[in-house]
């Protein structure tokens, strides 16, 4: 009986969320046909000068969508006494938005007024997987621009300290699966990690662990020497994933030997059902793919906003 109500309160979510929205994957064919031309170049051009922008792209467009939906209210700036997202406390590391400006004043160029930014940052994410060696796929496409941005919101992101239980919450508020969550979670595959977002694991952890001891202890020893307590260089921290830069499925191997930089990784063996995702990514990169093309067309499906915004800054 608890599982049947489970079940169908999860069906009634995920088709809630699919009604408010009618993304398709021709929606600019006879309105702006060149978009993905225009926005692939964009990026490829912005990681050419600069080889963290993949990363920041994909993180950017993930805390689009978790706020409010996919809806570019992470782009928006802070006006007047309103703090936007993007100066919101999680919003370390976020960057790389001038990329975005670049896309959307070449795409605006070719066809004014039509293409939303919120697009734009799904297809640049897109983007970023696949100039970083990781698979491509059709980007439905519709999406709206929303005209509200509060930082005070970014509280609902989901936290790196968080346990299994709670990114489980997180991710189903928002029609997201177990599955999602270890195949999203592959996205730390990419990019970099400051101190401030692992140190709970690595200074004081609890009262009788100074250390996490679900780390191997010659990793930890690297992290603490990366990451002193005392007198740490301002930008200290380290690529997320230990092995590669490209996107492949050494985040999931690096779990499985107590090598992840997060709680929130660390916690996906907490499960019997997330345990055996990770060891299925770690072993098959095919299946890992598979499913997070899968997982990032949902994500990137949550709905959103109601206007195209001129200048993806600015609300019209
Ligand atoms: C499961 C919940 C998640 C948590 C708790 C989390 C947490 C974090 C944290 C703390 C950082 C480092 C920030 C810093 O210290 O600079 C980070 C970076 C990053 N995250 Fe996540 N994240 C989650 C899910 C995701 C998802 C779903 C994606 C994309 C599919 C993603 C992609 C990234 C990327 C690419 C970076 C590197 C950013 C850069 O180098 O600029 N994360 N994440
Ligand atoms: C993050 O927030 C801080 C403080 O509110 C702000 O100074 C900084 O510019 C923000 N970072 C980005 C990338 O917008
Ligand atoms: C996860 O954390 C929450 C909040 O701190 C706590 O109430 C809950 O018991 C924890 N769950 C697990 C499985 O550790
Ligand atoms: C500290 O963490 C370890 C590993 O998770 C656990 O075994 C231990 O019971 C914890 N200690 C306290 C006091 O919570």
């Amino acid at each position: 009986m608890a599982l049947t109500i489970a079940a169908l309160i999860s069906i009634i979510m995920l088709s809630a969320i699919s009604i408010g929205n009618s993304l398709s994957l021709n929606y600019y064919e006879k309105t702006c046909p060149d978009v993905e031309l225009i926005v692939a170049k964009a990026v490829k051009d912005a990681t050419s000068n600069d080889k963290t922008v993949p990363a920041a792209l994909l993180r950017m467009h993930f805390h689009d969508c978790f706020i409010r939906g996919c809806d570019a209210s992470v782009l928006l700036n802070s006006k007047g006494n309103n703090k936007a997202e993007k100066d919101g406390p999680p919003n370390i590391s976020l960057h790389a938005f001038h990329a975005i400006d670049n896309a959307k004043s070449q795409v605006e160029n070719s066809c004014p007024g039509v293409v939303s930014c919120a697009d734009i940052l799904a297809l640049a994410a897109r983007d970023a997987v696949f100039l970083s060696g990781g698979p491509s796929w059709d980007v439905p496409k519709g999406r709206k621009d929303g005209r509200t941005s509060k930082a005070s919101e970014t509280i609902q992101l989901p936290a790196p300290t968080f346990n299994i239980s709670q990114l489980q919450q997180s991710f189903s508020q928002r029609g997201l699966s177990m599955e999602d969550l270890v195949a999203l979670s592959g996205g730390h595959t990419l990019g970099f990690s400051h101190c401030s977002s692992f140190q709970n694991r690595i200074h004081n952890f609890n009262t009788t662990h100074d250390v996490d001891p679900s780390l191997k202890p010659s990793f930890a020893a690297k992290l603490k020497s990366i990451c002193p307590l005392k007198s740490r260089p301002k930008n200290a921290g380290t690529t997320i994933d230990p092995s590669t830069t490209t996107f492949d499925n050494t985040y999931y191997k690096a779990i499985l030997q107590g090598m992840s930089l997060f709680s929130s990784d660390q916690a996906l063996l907490d499960t019997p059902k997330t345990k055996d995702l990770v060891s299925k990514f770690a072993t098959s990169q095919k299946a890992f793919y598979k499913a997070f093309v899968n997982s990032m067309i949902k994500m990137s499906s949550i709905n959103g906003g109601q206007e195209v915004r001129k200048d993806c800054r600015v609300v019209n």
